[in-house]
């Protein structure tokens, strides 16, 4: 059992005036919920995170975690995405909205950051994919009803989790609450963009949320090897420079697989791994209860009702990213 150190991860410092610890169980809103494996369950075992987020957390527990694919592929992410430098993450306290199997934890606790990890399923596969690290806790909660401090933490975190809330302007309000009027915040959304809208995903999607999660999981997995090899085929179709490219390109917008064989950050994976991920990604893409996107411009008019510091909306086709400013940011002293 790893022991917390930190005095800003315990939980005593972290919860609301309403939520009073015990040993193995906490009181919150006049109802008593267990500690159970150390981690305090402010949501039930059963959430719509169950049959598809907490599915895959199940049958592919470490896919996702650089330490485990050899890849930097999440730690780069974080750091083109956020826009700070790697120091500006040293020893902050960073809330972490929608944990996962904790690939991005890892990043962050790498960078020197106190983790509050929160999942509404599966926290304990996240906490043991990391060995149960000691700058991190985990609780099991909703993002829409947080039980800790208001303005109280350094960082607020939240990366491809807020379209898979059922109400994704509330949860975005919500969590913007927990930052410190001179914290940093990073908040990811799938843009609402024709170009994305128009995807595979959201042409499925209205079958495929409601399919028994298991078939639709086995057909993936009957499936993908075929579409990869397909898909792979069509780049290299001669002249491979136009034709293949543009072939490929069609292919990512109308053939349902998600194919990272030719992103350069995936190239030391094998065919066998690279099938793996396609199975995960396209089953993530496909099952989840929740999928709607919130445009950049609600999440710009959430912002400013909400955050006292400043913030810039960066755009793509694929994702909008809400984040503090990198300059403001870099010129703060992590260890202050
Ligand atoms: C696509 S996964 C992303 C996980 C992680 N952030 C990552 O990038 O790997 C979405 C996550 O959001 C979680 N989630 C969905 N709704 C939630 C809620 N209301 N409260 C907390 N977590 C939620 C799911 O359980 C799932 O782990």
């Amino acid at each position: 059992m790893n022991k917390i150190d930190d005095p800003r991860l315990k939980l005593e410092s972290l919860m609301a005036s309403d939520v009073t610890i015990n040993d193995d169980s906490i009181l919150w809103r006049e109802r008593e919920l267990p500690i159970q494996n150390r981690i305090p369950r402010f949501t039930d075992e059963e959430s719509y995170s169950k049959g598809n987020f907490l599915r895959l957390r199940e049958l592919h527990p470490k896919l996702q975690l650089d330490s485990f694919n050899k890849t930097s592929d999440r730690r780069r992410t974080i750091l083109e995405r956020t826009g700070w430098q790697p120091e500006f993450f040293r020893n902050k306290l960073v809330l972490e909205c929608g944990c996962g199997a904790g690939p991005d934890t890892e990043v962050l606790l790498d960078l020197g950051a106190k983790v509050v990890a929160v999942d509404i399923a599966g926290v304990d596969i996240a906490r043991e994919n990391l060995n149960d690290p000691a700058n991190a806790v985990f609780v099991q909660a909703s993002v829409d009803d947080l039980p800790f401090r208001r303005r109280h933490f350094d960082i607020v975190f939240c990366h491809r989790v807020l379209q898979h809330t059922p109400t994704p302007k509330r949860t975005l309000e919500h969590i913007l609450r927990f930052v410190k009027p001179d914290g940093a915040v990073f908040v990811h959304s799938y843009a609402r963009t024709l170009y994305q809208m128009l995807s595979w995903k959201y042409a499925l999607r209205p079958f495929t949320c409601r399919m028994d999660q298991e078939v639709l999981y086995n057909r993936i997995e009957a499936w993908t090897p075929h579409l990869f090899r397909f898909t792979c085929a069509l780049r290299k179709t001669p002249p491979q420079e136009i034709v293949g490219k543009l072939l490929f390109y069609l292919a990512h917008h109308a053939v349902p697989i998600r194919n990272y064989r030719f992103i350069p950050q995936f190239s030391s994976l094998d065919d066998a791994a690279l099938i793996e991920y396609a199975v995960h990604d396209t089953f993530d893409a496909l099952s989840p209860r929740f999928d709607s996107p919130l445009s950049a411009r609600e999440m710009s008019r959430i912002a400013d009702e909400v955050l006292s510091s400043s913030f810039e909306l960066k755009r793509s086709k694929g994702i909008t990213l809400l984040r503090s400013k990198p300059d403001d940011r870099q010129l703060v002293n992590a260890a202050e």
